[in-house]
């Protein structure tokens, strides 16, 4: 049976940065992954140019039952470290909006740094490995796979959520994490387009492909930023990140003309009496969007002078409560990451073991730690795979 001191399972983002940590601290390192690729959800990330972290990573950034368990980690392996090791191998980025560091050219470029450091630090990668079974002992494990038995002394699992199972998804973590006694908090897709009910998706049909600065509003939590209209419904960054707090079943608030108070629309009418709402609203919004309003409100394309206060308060009323009423989500298929997970008040915070078994850890999404959109979701890979190759 081949020995060595870590198996890792995943070689996704945190499992790589993980691994190639305890490598260099002289551990013998095998990293094991049933797909055919390391990193493949890197590789499809931001666009195919991966937001790889961003600078503005903080605690307040992500959810969890337990929202005090990010922070050592995140203080311990920081964003500006990630920025450092990938500027040691010259790649190539571009801060696309305020915080966020993509890759300038491709992700491909991200994962080779990976790899490279994988190389270096003399882990080795076992792909197309299937694990069977775990056999956790007083003093080591044996993970039994298509592969063959190995054995190992730490056992770190780096398996990531369910969204997208066609990149190799699974929920084998949380079986894992079952098997020795862990609760896993109920898991949700999440940063994930919505879909809404019948009479709206016929609407939103029409304007798909179009999108608009809105702000969205649910469970106390407010985004401004692009909202795109889809075939299903919406997506775009305002709509994925009020994901994360949306619960099934909750209207959606949105404003698509977050910048006009009612004082500016009563303004026009006073200051420019010729100019119609309509040629106001074609400066803000895409001219779709406009026909759908005009069909709406009749007169949107008379003199302004000729609207009543009722009529502007009513238009008013419409552009800031463009609600919908979500069907759900496009779920685990096209969905970021999942929420929920492994209960972080069963693991180590400082050194990511389990308390339940010995030798056995757990890094990255599988956890019940889940950021926003922007980058913190890879930020929390390397901080959690990083701090735990410190210990493993
Ligand atoms: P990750 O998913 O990276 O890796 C898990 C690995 O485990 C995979 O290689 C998988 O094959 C393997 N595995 C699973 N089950 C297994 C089993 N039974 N046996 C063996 N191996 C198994 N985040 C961000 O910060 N910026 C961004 O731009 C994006 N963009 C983005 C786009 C899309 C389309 C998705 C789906 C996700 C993102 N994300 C993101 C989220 C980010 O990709 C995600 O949070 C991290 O990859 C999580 O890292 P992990 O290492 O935990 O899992």
């Amino acid at each position: 049976m081949n020995k060595v001191d870590v198996i890792v399972i995943g070689a996704g983002a945190s499992g790589l940065m993980c691994a190639a940590t305890a490598g260099y601290r002289g551990k013998s390192v095998l990293v094991l992954d049933h797909a055919n690729k390391a990193g493949k959800k890197i590789l499809m990330s931001g666009g195919g140019r991966c937001n790889f972290t961003n600078m503005d990573t903080a605690p307040k950034h992500f959810l969890s039952d337990n929202p005090h368990f990010c922070i050592s980690a995140l203080r311990r392996f920081t964003t500006q470290d990630f920025v450092d090791l990938v500027d040691r191998h010259g790649l190539d980025y571009v801060e696309k909006a305020p915080g966020q560091l993509f890759c300038e050219h491709s992700a491909k470029d991200l994962l080779d740094i990976l790899l490279t450091e994988l190389e270096w630090s003399g882990a080795q990668l076992s792909l197309n490995t299937t694990v069977k079974n775990i056999d956790f002992k007083e003093d080591f494990t044996v993970v039994k796979t298509n592969q063959g038995d190995f054995q190992c002394r730490s056992l770190v699992v780096a398996t990531g959520g369910l969204s997208i199972p066609t990149m190799g998804a699974s929920g084998f973590g949380y079986e894992i994490a079952k098997q020795v006694g862990h609760q896993v908090l109920p898991t949700r897709a999440s940063l994930v387009p919505i879909t809404v009910q019948p009479d709206r998706k016929n609407q939103f049909a029409a304007l798909s492909g179009i999108a608009c600065d809105i702000s969205t509003t649910s469970q106390g939590m407010t985004f401004q930023e692009p909202m795109l209209f889809t075939h299903r419904g919406i997506s775009g960054p305002a709509i994925l990140q009020i994901t994360n707090f949306w619960q099934p079943g909750d209207d959606l608030q949105i404003n698509i003309t977050p910048t006009l108070s009612l004082d500016d629309l009563i303004a026009v009418r006073q200051n420019t009496p010729k100019k119609s709402f309509e040629s106001l609203l074609s400066q803000l919004l895409p001219k779709r969007l406009v026909e759908l309003i005009k069909e709406e409100f009749n007169w949107l394309n008379e003199r302004s002078a000729q609207t009543s206060n009722e009529q502007i308060s009513d238009l008013f009323a419409y552009l800031t409560h463009f609600d919908v009423q979500p069907n759900g989500t496009e779920g685990y298929r096209t969905a970021e990451v999942t929420l929920g997970g492994i209960n972080t008040n069963e693991i180590s915070s400082k050194t990511f073991e389990s308390q339940k078994q010995k030798n056995l850890y757990f890094i990255g999404e599988v956890l019940d730690v889940t950021g926003w959109l922007g980058g913190y979701n890879f930020s929390w890979a390397w901080s959690s795979g990083y701090c735990a190759g410190q210990y493993v």
